[in-house]
Formats: C-alpha cells, sequence, structure tokens
C-alpha cells in the first residue's frame, strides 16, 4: 500500500505501515492536499512491545506534536516487561469456526439482562448512527462504515468492556477477604478477562490516537458504567454474568460484521495493515497472519470466549461453585470448560455438563 487517506477535520487520526514512504493525503472541504514524507521518519523496532516505539504514520498533527500514548520507561536496565498472563495459542481454523450465537432468554433474570443490552446497543447506534445493512438492503450514505468510523467503536467499546471483569473479580476478592474463605478460582478468570480487554484496547491505540470528545465520553461513560456495575453485582452477581454473555454475542457481531466488509474490499485502508507489534507478541501471532483481518479474527475469537466464559457463569451457584475454567476434572475423558477455544460453546456451558 503506497497511500492512505485520513479526513484532517478529525479529532481522531489512523496509522497504517508502508514500506518505504507513504504518502499522507489530508483531505478538506474545499478538496485535496498531498504530502509526501520521507520513510527515514517511520522506523520501528520490531523487538518487543516494551521498546517497540511505532510512529503515528497516517496524521493530520505535525510530526513533532505525535506523542506515544505509553511509551517504555526510559530505563537503561530494563529489557522487557513480561505479561502475567499468557494468552492460550489459537489455531486459524479454531478462529474461523467462531460464529454468532444466541443464548435463548428463560427466566425473568435474563430479560432483565438482555433487555439491558438491547437498550445499551439501540442508544450506542443511535448515537454513532450505525445502522446494519438486512442482505439486499440498501443504506442512506450517513450509515457506511468507515475505518475511522469502526474505529471509533471499536476503542469506545473496549474501554467499556475492561469494566466488568475488574469489578466482579475485586468484589469477589473482597468477599474472600471479609468472609475468610476461599474464592474458588473465579477472581483469576475475571481479572484476566480484564486484562484481556485492556489489551484489545491497547493495540488499537497503537493503530490510532482518540480525540479530547473521544476521551470525554469514555471518562464519563466509565463514571457511570463502573458504578452502575458496581451496584448490580452487589445485588445480582448472575444477572451481571449473564449481561456480560449478552453483551460479548453482541462484541462477536460487531468483529464479524467488520471482518466480512474488510473482506468485501469495504475496507481498503485495512487490507495492507500490519498488526501491531503489541498484539504480535501477546496473541503469539505466526508469521504470514499478522494483518488487520488477523487482528480482527484474534479479538473476535477473545469476545465469543468472555461469551462463553460470562453465560457459563451465570449458570452456576455463585457463591458455592467451584471456576470450571480453573478446575482439574476428575475425569479427563469427559469434555469439559478449557481455557482455549478448541471446544468453544457459543452459549455457555450448563452447570449439569460440567459438574
Ligand atoms: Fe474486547
Ligand atoms: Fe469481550
Amino acid at each position: 500500500m503506497s497511500s492512505v487517506s485520513v479526513l484532517s477535520t478529525s479529532s481522531f487520526r489512523t496509522a497504517a505501515r508502508p514500506s518505504n514512504y507513504i504518502h499522507l493525503v489530508a483531505r478538506s472541504y474545499s478538496g485535496l492536499t498531498v504530502a509526501k514524507l520521507g520513510g527515514s521518519q517511520f522506523v520501528h523496532a520490531h523487538n518487543s512491545p516494551f521498546t517497540y516505539t511505532p510512529k503515528r504514520l497516517i496524521s493530520s498533527t505535525p510530526q513533532n506534536q505525535i506523542k506515544e500514548f505509553f511509551p517504555p520507561p526510559q530505563t537503561s536496565g530494563v529489557k522487557e516487561v513480561e505479561s502475567a498472563w499468557a494468552h492460550p495459542v489459537y489455531t486459524e481454523s479454531q478462529m474461523r469456526n467462531v460464529a454468532i450465537a444466541h443464548r435463548e432468554a428463560t427466566d425473568w433474570a435474563d430479560w432483565v439482562a438482555l433487555g439491558t443490552v438491547r437498550m445499551f446497543r439501540w442508544g450506542m447506534d443511535l448515537v454513532t448512527v450505525y445502522k446494519h445493512a438486512e442482505p439486499g438492503e440498501e443504506l442512506a450514505a450517513r450509515y457506511k462504515m468507515t475505518e475511522k468510523k469502526w474505529m471509533h467503536r471499536f476503542i469506545f467499546l473496549e474501554t467499556v468492556a475492561g469494566v466488568p471483569g475488574m469489578v466482579g473479580g475485586m468484589l469477589r476478592h473482597l468477599r474472600s477477604l471479609r468472609r475468610m474463605k476461599r474464592d474458588n478460582g473465579w477472581i483469576e478468570t475475571l481479572l484476566e478477562e480484564a486484562f484481556n480487554e485492556r489489551m484489545h484496547l491497547l493495540t488499537f491505540l497503537k493503530i490510532a490516537e482518540p480525540g479530547w470528545f473521544m476521551r470525554l465520553m469514555v471518562l464519563g461513560a466509565q463514571g457511570v458504567f463502573f458504578n452502575g456495575f458496581f451496584l448490580s453485582y452487589l445485588i445480582s452477581p448472575r444477572i451481571c454474568h449473564r449481561f456480560v454473555g449478552y453483551l460479548e454475542e453482541e462484541a462477536v457481531i460487531t468483529y464479524t460484521r467488520a471482518i466480512e466488509e474488510l473482506e468485501a474490499g469495504k475496507l481498503p485502508e485495512w487490507e495492507a495493515l500490519e498488526a501491531p507489534q503489541i498484539a504480535v507478541q501477546y496473541w503469539k501471532m505466526p508469521e504470514g497472519n499478522r494483518t488487520m483481518k488477523d487482528l480482527l479474527m484474534y479479538i473476535r475469537a477473545d469476545e465469543a470466549k468472555h461469551r462463553e466464559v460470562n453465560h457459563t457463569l451465570g449458570n452456576l451457584q455463585q457463591a458455592i461453585d467451584p471456576n470450571p475454567y480453573q478446575t482439574k476434572y476428575r475425569d479427563p475423558t469427559r469434555e469439559h470448560p478449557s481455557k482455549g477455544i478448541e471446544n468453544l460453546r457459543g452459549t455457555g456451558w450448563e452447570r449439569k455438563d460440567i459438574f
């Protein structure tokens, strides 16, 4: 890819990595401005996420004003910071098998969870002018999704998605301390989910930079959502896990649609875009499978896993049952929940099938 374009009026910037040089195309309302920038400004090291120093290659901001979001500490003694949670390896065929799924609501608690998610989705779509075309339907131009609009959506949603696992993990941690009892493995899985969502966010932030309006929205959303989820989890953790299960159903739908648009050639700027190094290391992306599409496949698989985990946790007796994802089973020949996506269940595991 030798040229990429971005709206200069945007408070949001997208980046791509060409091999030699890049044409910066700043499109204004009055016409086109083209600037050609030398490749030497865009050198980045491919050694570790800690020392990786990417430059935003496409931006309406002058190079000297572009700041690194999470630069590594400048200490001579530190080579790399390792993650405590190693991500399970997904194979390409496993990721291709990830599908949209829906767990039918069976009781009032499920309906509360599903209704809340549907309300959120409706509000989000309304505010962001998003609509998905039904087969054969031709949408108005304002609904056309661009790389930038998808990135806005991903970044905002990932800042929200990282909250529930942390709140659930924190409250179970506090309960364990308070009651001086074991938690039976739930805390780690919940915190790991929050970490995984934050990795989704950090990965996208290596590709694009949110402006002040987005930051304000994130701040407001976090204030409301954290407190709302915190209170809800105190009242009914079971409904909260079901709520996250339904939320993750929507996340799988969102990433599936983005992947489909990318495959259909509707997102040309992403076709030659490489996944950032932070993603290559975290997901252990193999050589030859490190494109933007691959990245979206990995993230969608993670969301499908969260969908399964939370629907499963929503099926369990919250205070008694051990976490089935941290359990050593007496009968290893019997199929049971695992950390990877090799036996992914779209609608979660039923309690009777686990214990
Ligand atoms: Fe996510
Ligand atoms: Fe998720």
